[in-house]
């Protein structure tokens, strides 16, 4: 039976502080590198200012149900895609000193093992697309990007991400985009 998702007025997106230090125990993702990000890096990454990490926290419970971090960043993408009915491969976005996209990424990505499928990262995705749009009355960049592992492609295609460029087979991740002006 599919889970109850949670309504917008159930939770609320926070920027990381040194507060919620103590909710991070509680918060258990399927993926170790995820689950050690938010305990040891988060807080120190958002402080040297190399990524910035907003929170899902359920207003009741006060629990970190999922969260997500984001920096700025460049990426390549396929010379074959069209965008305003113009290439990649042409100008104006092939100048000689534009070889990769400007985006913003999103570093990590993760949920509560046991809200998953409730919609909390399709919300955090959502926000970080409005988040991109306020970053573009200031500073311009096209796309929000993800370095998605293999097997979440699906997941970010249902987001409607694309992927970037042909990957080789071994690759672990692979890039993925959305436009966010289209
Ligand atoms: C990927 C992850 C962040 C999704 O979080 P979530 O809060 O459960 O996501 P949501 O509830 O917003 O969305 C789930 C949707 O994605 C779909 N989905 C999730 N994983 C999927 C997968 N591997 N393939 C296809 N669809 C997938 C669900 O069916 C659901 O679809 P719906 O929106 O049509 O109902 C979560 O599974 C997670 O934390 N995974 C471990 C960390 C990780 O791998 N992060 C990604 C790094 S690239």
């Amino acid at each position: 039976m599919p889970k109850a998702r949670f309504e917008e007025s159930e939770v609320e997106i926070e920027k990381l502080r040194p507060e919620h230090a103590p909710l991070f125990d509680r918060f258990i993702s399927d993926s170790v590198d995820e689950n050690s990000f938010l305990r040891d890096d988060a807080l120190a990454g958002q402080m040297f200012r190399l990524s910035d990490t907003y929170l899902l926290v359920e207003k009741k419970t006060r629990r970190i149900v999922s969260y997500i971090s984001l920096y700025i960043g460049s990426f390549k993408l396929s010379r074959k895609r069209t965008f305003h009915k113009v290439k990649i491969k042409d100008k104006p976005y092939s100048v000689k000193r534009l070889r990769h996209m400007p985006c913003l990424i999103i570093g990590r990505l993760a949920t509560n093992k046991e809200d998953e499928g409730k919609g909390a990262a399709t919300l955090l995705i959502a926000s970080a697309i409005k988040q991109a749009h306020r970053i573009n009355e200031l500073i311009s960049f096209p796309f929000l990007v993800v370095h998605a592992y293999k097997e979440k492609i699906p997941f970010y295609e249902k987001k409607g991400f694309k992927i970037a460029f042909t990957p080789s087979r071994k690759a672990r991740v692979h890039t993925m985009y959305v436009h966010l002006f289209e």
